[in-house]
């Protein structure tokens, strides 16, 4: 296999139509050709009509010298008509389109070039806090910032992975406080029953902890001495703070591993990691002048944002008991991504109330010259998960939902699903089937929404084989799978000679643009785009596997046709894994 790059054909023919456009009109060049997919022909160019005005000529005129240019040229083109007011519908050879096809079979990136090449990444997701369960807020920004870096780094960034652990705060103390004087409170991993978490224990014992603080105002005094402790390093309280820690990272591990997100233990880098830069970083903004004293509290003072009573919006640097909060570890965060990973590019991952944080972070961060013109930082926002009712999504009681108990309820009704579709499946191989289809359904419902809306989280669609779901693009591509399992999985030659059938022809340019599906996901950090690529090709496949014969072709025709059976699954496959889901050899 090799690993060359092919220029997907739309990108050739605007290639061609820019040249003929600077060719025939000097003062245009440069302008954007307008190349798309055209439901009349190959490709559609609406340049005429977009810049014939800038011409001082008629849109008419304009395409009767494009096509004219087009003609003549000896590029990727055949035939070009104009159509309405001064469309350009433009037609490729049937070679050609056979040969990318053949170019993108040969090659182990499906032909997929690196253009993010040079660019290091740093995206910040998933980050849920110590103590407290995972929660189906937490579900959004794991998703997706995972998505997001298998994409970014199969286009060639280098992608390091930041999860922003809420693992220090006053929280704490009164967690360790009470926990020395409840010996007899259980929440280690070992000592709890089977399916239940130290995360969930340790959850209700905050709540009990928070409890006590509100009405026992010795345990309160208690509880704040305990948090000096932890901040000074006291041995015990550190050591007990670091087994809290690392219970709920294991608990967290359990989600990661069942979700297959791509976070390691390398990858945690929690709030506490900041704690002895703090000071600098405080120091430092202060004597650049951003950082003002305001009300015996450190405060940063927005340009750009305004709070409620119309006055500057705050950052809170450092509050006016001495502590520092959210704001001020995320300015520390910033800089050592900027200094110390040497970043150029920062997302973040997290839901969109969190918008006005982020654009005040960077606002400070650009003023004390840490995020300069040559790095781009972005809030990567997403809306909230509903439940049936159109309200954000609660359990019956009116809890906040289980992570884990939601991915057993998709697990489960994929289980039966599948199991309908296919009874004969013995029952270990239905179990992890199951579990792809469970998984993923969840992934995709999550990925296919454009990411700022909210969507109701509803399972029986998710898990459904029809529409636009995880399980239906899995099952296209096991029964893929299974057509070339029939044929005997040979290595097949293209000829290019061979007419394409119109039906081969949609699939064959919607295989031809997977690249531009990436290009599209890395420029506007929304992954539905690739969900929606995927269900495209899902149904170009089936069309045309309505209309041609496969198995009882004969000859090169069915070559070329089990090539496309081989290039699709490939590709539904590959674009399945970048989205973070496993596409099953069988369903
Ligand atoms: N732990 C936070 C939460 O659960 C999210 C942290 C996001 N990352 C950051 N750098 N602030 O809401």
């Amino acid at each position: 296999m090799t690993n060359h790059e092919v220029l997907p054909l739309l990108d050739q023919v605007a290639d061609s139509v820019s040249q003929v456009i600077a060719h025939a009109r000097p003062e245009l060049a440069g302008a954007d050709p307008v190349v798309r997919r055209s439901e009349h022909a190959d490709f559609q160019s609406n340049a005429a009509l977009a810049l014939a005005k800038r011409a001082s000529t008629k849109p008419a005129e304009l395409a009767e010298a494009l096509t004219a240019g087009l003609t003549d040229d000896h590029g990727p083109i055949t035939r070009v008509e104009i159509s309405g007011p001064g469309f350009l519908n433009i037609t490729v050879p049937d070679q050609l389109i056979w040969s990318h096809l053949a170019a993108r079979l040969a090659s182990s990136r499906l032909g997929i070039g690196t253009p993010n090449t040079g660019q290091r990444t740093v995206i910040d997701y998933s980050a849920p806090n110590i103590a407290k369960e995972m929660h189906v807020g937490h579900l959004r920004t794991t998703i997706i910032g995972d998505s997001l870096a298998r994409v970014l780094g199969f286009l060639g960034a280098d992608v390091i992975r930041q999860n922003h652990l809420g693992d220090w705060g006053t929280q704490f103390g009164m967690l360790i406080q009470y926990l020395d004087e409840h010996p007899e409170a259980t929440w280690h991993h070992d000592e709890l029953e089977p399916g239940t978490s130290a995360v969930s224990a340790l959850d209700e014992l905050y709540r009990a902890a928070r409890g006590l603080f509100d009405a026992d105002p010795e345990f309160a005094d208690r509880s704040r001495n305990r948090v000096v402790a932890l901040q000074s390093g006291d041995p015990a309280t550190v050591e007990r703070w670091r087994e809290i820690v690392a219970e709920s990272e294991k608990a967290f591990r359990d989600i990661y591993d069942r979700l297959g997100v791509l976070l390691t233990p390398e990858n945690s880098v929690g709030e506490s990691f900041y704690n002895h830069v703090l000071a600098d970083v405080i120091d430092e903004l202060t004597e650049v002048g951003i950082a003002v004293e305001s009300d015996s509290a450190l405060v940063i003072f927005s340009e750009e944002v305004n709070g409620p009573d119309g006055n500057p919006a705050p950052l809170m640097v450092r509050k006016r008991d001495g502590g520092y909060g959210y704001d001020t570890t995320d300015l520390a965060t910033i800089r050592y991504r900027i200094h110390d990973l040497e970043a150029d590019h920062l997302l973040y991952v997290t839901d969109s109330r969190q918008a006005l944080h982020f654009q005040m972070i960077f606002e400070a961060a650009r003023r004390a010259g840490w995020l300069t013109d040559d790095i781009e930082a972005a809030h990567v926002p997403y809306g909230t998960v509903l439940g049936p009712d159109g309200r954000p999504f609660k359990t019956r009681a009116g809890g906040t939902v289980r992570l884990m108990d939601l991915l057993d309820d998709a697990t489960a009704r994929a289980r039966a699903v599948v199991h309908d579709k296919n009874p004969d499946l013995p029952a270990d191989q239905l179990d992890q089937i199951a579990e792809q289809a469970g998984i993923g359904a969840v992934k995709y419902a999550d990925l296919s929404n454009s990411r700022i809306k909210d969507y109701i989280f509803d399972v029986d669609r998710m898990v459904s084989f029809n529409g636009n779901t995880g399980v239906y693009l899995q099952y296209a591509h096991a029964r893929i799978r299974s057509i070339l399992r029939k044929a005997g999985d040979p290595d097949v030659a293209i000829d290019s000679t061979i007419e394409l059938h119109p039906a081969e022809r949609a699939l064959a340019l919607e295989l031809d643009a997977y690249g531009t599906a990436l290009a599209d996901v890395s420029a506007s950090l929304e992954p539905h785009k690739l969900c929606g690529y995927l269900y495209d090709l899902a149904r170009d496949f089936t069309n045309f596997y309505e209309a041609c014969h496969v198995l009882n072709a004969e000859g090169p025709v069915r070559s070329n046709r089990l090539a496309l059976c081989q290039l699709t699954a490939r590709t539904l496959q590959h674009g399945l894994d970048l989205l973070g889901i496993n596409a099953p050899e069988r369903m």
